[in-house]
């Protein structure tokens, strides 16, 4: 495989997995929205199994990889990405704790609170707009540098860090685990985001 092959195969794995929690996100702001300003109860069991994903997939995948490899290696091989990698960095530490929040608020809303949804949303938004321009840091700041900087070597390590679905440390279960969970988040959600019931 030719360097270049084992660049774009990184970087198109990075990016796809960006798409999916992006996705994930916005079919979650969907399916809030539907119910905002209604009587009618949200699909809390789609809510749960899209938070589910959304703390699981990048504390226990995503965020390791990129920490680990690409900006480990980046770091190493120059200094030009320092500043921006330690930045994201807290973020990945700062993104958790928003999810903490997103948690707290999911559960209060179900459990009846009255501007329960308008907390929830309040806070997805917030979370969506942080977590957007955190991966758009990555993909137009650090990318670019790591295109110029990182070795073959580098690439290669990267690529299997995060095609990682069959490694034993993670498992192919954790891998089919979050691919099934995907494909339900995907089935539950209303159309025309998902292929949910219309009415959902
Ligand atoms: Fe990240
Ligand atoms: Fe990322």
């Amino acid at each position: 495989m030719k360097q270049g092959d084992v660049k774009h195969e990184a970087i198109s794995l990075i990016e796809r997995e960006h798409r999916s929690l992006a996705a994930v996100i916005d079919a979650m702001k969907h399916v809030v929205k539907k119910v905002e300003g209604s009587d009618k109860p949200p699909d809390f069991r789609l809510l749960h199994a899209m938070l589910y994903y959304i703390c699981e997939y990048p504390e226990q995948r995503h965020h390791p990889s990129e920490d680990s490899t690409l900006f480990a290696l980046l770091m190493q091989r120059s200094d030009e990405a320092d500043e921006i990698i330690r930045d994201l960095e807290a973020e990945h530490d700062e993104g958790e704790e928003m999810l903490g929040m997103l948690t707290v608020a999911l559960s209060t809303w179900e459990a009846g609170r009255p501007d329960g949804v308008e907390r929830f949303s309040e806070a997805l938004t917030r979370f969506s707009e942080f977590y957007w321009q955190h991966m758009q840091k990555e993909e137009s700041k650090v990318l670019p540098i790591a295109q110029r900087q990182l070795t073959e070597e580098d690439w290669r390590a990267v690529k299997d860090a995060f095609s990682a679905h069959g490694d034993p440390l993670l498992g192919q279960e954790k891998g089919d685990e979050f691919n099934e969970l995907f494909s339900e988040i995907v089935r539950m959600t209303p159309a025309p985001i998902g292929l949910g019931d219309l009415d959902g």
